[in-house]
């Protein structure tokens, strides 16, 4: 033994292996020398004793001696000499790092991230489900739940996705490059039914809705750009203009849609969601998306059109996307798959003018070169053999089914009316002005239901607190008709 600390580490090496411990030994003795360099009591330089003397001292065999000093020399905290045997590494112990004396009292300060961020523009991210929100018996929130996604057609796609023939892009780095196969399929598939025709440089495949957006913003807005929002509207849109430090005038929205005012021209960009209004369910009338394309036409304002739910009508055809009546190459349209497979594959795209989508294919580039191929490959051969159909027709089936059961629990059990929509995912409810929804969501949590509060939704600031969100997508058929009526208890 070569020092008073090393003879010290030892000791403690050998008390660790007279425990009863299911780890082996010689992790053990690798744990406890790491600890030690670590803590610097076995310095840069020190020789580790030979692998013979320490097992004779603790009365094993050399060979765990040994296997514990090869492992440390891999992770890099000896370095073994030929002939001579392993010396610790340099640069590992607590005094050696900087940041703190070898007692583990500080010296540096350590640093203010608070300071350095400040506060996000908008505040806090407002939540208005319960992170456990899955474990509660009546679900009604906004999106949809797992149970859906198609897991067999899926996995026989991406199976496929890694065969040789389309490893070139499930695999490989496309640089900014989107899998063509999807992007055809955007284009042959989901726009037309949309009433949307688009070549394929019109089209960049994102990491969905809310990646479209950030991308979209911060081509297009700054400080001092002005964003037309609904109101009440989608939140998130939201946040990343007002990243984008833009300033935001709130459109009323009514049982037609956003109401178009005469004029647009104090503002740069107007952000809807015409087909399906997040929140209120409500589609916008032909008439205003002629009104609002010519009034935007003579005012020279762009419109980001957020298309997320397009396919969920249940008493009629969904009318075309507003992108679908531009000539003028005005609307920037926002595709997101997130209704229709699964939020979390975060799959997306955007319709834009070519010059547009050449912008932000580079924005995306430096951000994340490309969404990943292998998501992308999967999802354009789950269309390609028509399954990605198939399931959207299931998704409807069963969504009409879950509309119609809670469409009716609340005209039973309600006391007083909720004025209905043709489809979406979610009822929007407007109780008596006295209701806090806010409170209503945490008392029903008691009862095991989930519901969301509504006031997030505006933006105009007495952001009244009566409206609330019922998701009938996560939740299933036979617990609707229940869970309403616990709600309802509450009323
Ligand atoms: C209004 C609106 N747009 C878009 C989306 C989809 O967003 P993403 O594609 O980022 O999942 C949602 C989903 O919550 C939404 O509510």
């Amino acid at each position: 033994m070569t020092s008073e600390q090393l003879y010290a580490t030892v000791a403690r090496l050998s008390d660790s292996l007279s425990e009863e411990a299911k780890t082996p030994r010689y992790r053990r003795i690798k744990d406890g020398l790491t600890r030690a360099i670590e803590r610097g009591e076995l310095p840069g330089g020190e020789m580790l004793p030979s692998s013979r003397m320490l097992a004779d001292h603790l009365d094993i065999s050399r060979n765990t001696v040994n296997r514990a000093y090869r492992e440390l020399a891999v992770e890099g905290f000896v370095e073994p000499i030929e002939r001579v045997g392993y010396v610790v590494n340099e640069g590992l112990g607590e005094g050696d790092a900087g940041g703190q004396d070898r007692d583990g009292s500080d010296t540096l300060p350590r640093v203010r991230w608070d300071e350095r961020l400040g506060a996000l523009a908008d505040g806090e991210v407002e939540r208005t489900r319960p992170a456990g929100w899955r474990s509660y018996p009546y679900p009604f929130v906004v999106g949809p739940g797992p149970e859906g996604f198609p897991i067999g057609s899926w996995t026989r796609a991406m199976r496929t996705a890694l065969r040789e023939e389309h490893r070139g892009i499930s695999l490989h780095n496309l640089d900014d490059q989107d899998d063509p196969l999807l992007v055809e399929q955007i284009r042959r598939t989901i726009l037309p039914a949309r009433g949307v025709s688009a070549t394929s440089d019109q089209i960049l495949v994102t990491l969905g809705t809310q990646h479209g957006l950030h991308l979209v913003a911060e081509a297009l807005l700054g400080a001092g750009s002005t964003v037309g929002v609904e109101d009440p509207g989608y939140p998130d849109a939201r946040r990343i203009f007002l990243k984008q430090e833009a300033k935001l005038v709130p459109l009323p929205v009514d049982g037609h849609g956003v109401a178009v005012p005469e004029d647009l021209s104090g503002l740069d960009m107007v952000f809807l969601t015409p087909g399906r209004q997040f929140p209120t369910n409500v589609t916008m009338t032909i008439g205003r998306r002629r009104r609002l394309l010519a009034q935007a036409g003579r005012d020279g304002v762009l419109i980001v059109e957020d298309d997320y739910d397009s396919e969920y009508c249940y008493s009629r055809r969904p009318q075309p996307a507003l992108k679908a009546l531009d000539a003028a190459g005005r609307v920037v349209y926002v595709g997101s798959f997130s209704k229709f497979l699964a939020p979390g594959l975060r799959l997306g795209f955007v319709v834009a003018d070519p010059i547009l989508v050449d912008y932000l294919r580079s924005l995306r580039h430096h951000m994340l070169r490309h969404p990943p191929g292998i998501i992308q490959r999967t999802t354009a051969l789950m269309m390609e053999v028509g399954d990605y159909g198939r399931v959207i027709r299931r998704h409807r089936r069963v969504l009409r089914s879950k509309w119609q059961a809670i469409t009716e629990a609340v005209d039973d059990l309600f006391p007083w009316p909720v004025s209905g929509t043709d489809g979406g995912m979610s009822l929007w409810v407007a109780g008596p002005e006295d209701l806090d929804a806010d409170s209503l969501a945490e008392q029903a949590l008691d009862v095991g239901v989930v519901i969301e509060p509504g006031r997030s939704c505006f933006l105009r600031p007495d952001r009244p607190a009566h409206y609330f969100q019922l998701g009938f997508a996560a939740i299933d058929l036979e617990a609707i008709h229940p869970g309403i009526e616990r709600l309802a208890r509450f009323l």
